[in-house]
């Protein structure tokens, strides 16, 4: 009781600060989204992402290495395709050649240590801008499955060492690891993206990878058939208990910020380590305020780092995160 216990004590200066904090960040935490483009000598600039760039195969040799150099020791994939090569069934998806499969090789040339993970939906590869196959209206659930479970097999196939499905149809997480196993992929992990919200906070990820859902009709004008109802809590634990049952070696919820309840009721429900989102609309939405002078940028985003790991995170997915560290190692 007052005035025995003054809690201001352990918050004098920034040595006890740091004394008595609860939560560390470190680069181990991070998991790096990038954005693969075709052609040569690109390094692009997403409209809607400040300072976050689309790199061709030649261009993101050089970010690997400084990532690495930084202390960042594991990527997320994503692909830019080209219009041309897009339809509804996933073609271009599982081309082994595709360039998913080539970026997946150039970066284990160049870094064979550095931790690969890809994200398999077909929404960058689909005429139509969803996560899976689309017929009379619907996102087909198995057949999209399968297909995917093909999409992730070719990049286990390029050298993935973890496939990251992020589509949300039923059952998709077991069929990846059933063909994984039957191909001999038995060391190839699984990130499933369990508790994943039709959110409006992807907007400028579509924009980077031109994969919105297109305005046709008989095609679903957004994700919320097979994407999360924004209401609901318990259904997150389901899925995500489902998707480990299926066979995920690491879980994700996302987005992050305004799913910290979230992240935290999985955290303490499951035994594998859990990773959280912070997507493209949350980077969006601090660069903008922080452009117009409105908030302070780097203590912004180090609170909101914090806030992930403070709220049960094992594994932040964050285009922060060069940033965060730059800062971390002074
Ligand atoms: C693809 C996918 C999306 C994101 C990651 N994987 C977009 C979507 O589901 O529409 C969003 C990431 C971000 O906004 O940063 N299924």
């Amino acid at each position: 009781m007052y005035p025995l216990r003054r809690n201001r004590r352990l918050r004098t200066n920034e040595a006890i600060r740091s004394l008595v904090r609860e939560t560390v960040i470190t680069p181990n935490d991070f998991l790096v989204p990038l954005f693969v483009v075709e052609g040569k000598g690109i390094k692009d600039e997403i409209a809607s992402m400040p300072n976050y760039f689309r790199y061709s195969l030649d261009l993101l040799e050089g970010e690997i290495k400084e990532l690495w150099s930084l202390g960042l020791k594991s990527v997320l994939l994503f692909v830019k395709v080209p219009d041309h090569l897009k339809d509804n069934k996933g073609t271009e998806a599982l081309n082994p050649n595709g360039l998913m499969q080539r970026a997946i090789k150039t970066i284990k040339n160049v870094c064979p240590d550095m931790l690969v993970m890809t994200d398999v939906a077909l929404d960058p590869y689909s005429s139509f801008g969803h996560d899976g196959i689309v017929q009379n209206g619907m996102i087909i659930n198995d057949e999209s499955a399968a297909v995917l479970s093909q999409m992730a097999l070719t990049h286990a196939q390029a050298g993935a060492d973890f496939v990251a499905p992020s589509d949300m149809n039923d059952g998709r997480t077991l069929q990846i690891r059933q063909l994984l196993e039957n191909e001999g992929f038995k060391n190839t992990g699984i990130m499933s993206y369990s508790a994943k919200y039709a959110s409006a906070f992807y907007g400028p990820f579509r924009d980077a990878l031109d994969s919105a859902p297109v305005d046709l009709v008989d095609v679903p004008k957004d994700k919320k058939t097979y994407q999360m109802d924004c209401g609901n809590r318990i259904e997150a634990i389901r899925e995500t208990l489902m998707d480990i049952d299926e066979g995920s070696d690491i879980v994700m919820v996302k987005p992050g910020l305004s799913y910290l309840d979230i992240l935290r009721d999985i955290k303490n429900e499951v035994d594998v380590p859990v990773a959280v989102y912070q997507v493209s609309g949350e980077y969006a939405m601090i660069k903008a305020a922080a452009e117009k002078g409105w908030l302070n940028h780097d203590e912004v985003m180090m609170e909101t780092t914090m806030a992930f790991k403070r709220a049960g995170a094992d594994i932040i997915a964050s285009y922060f995160a060069k940033d965060v560290v730059k800062i971390l190692n002074g």
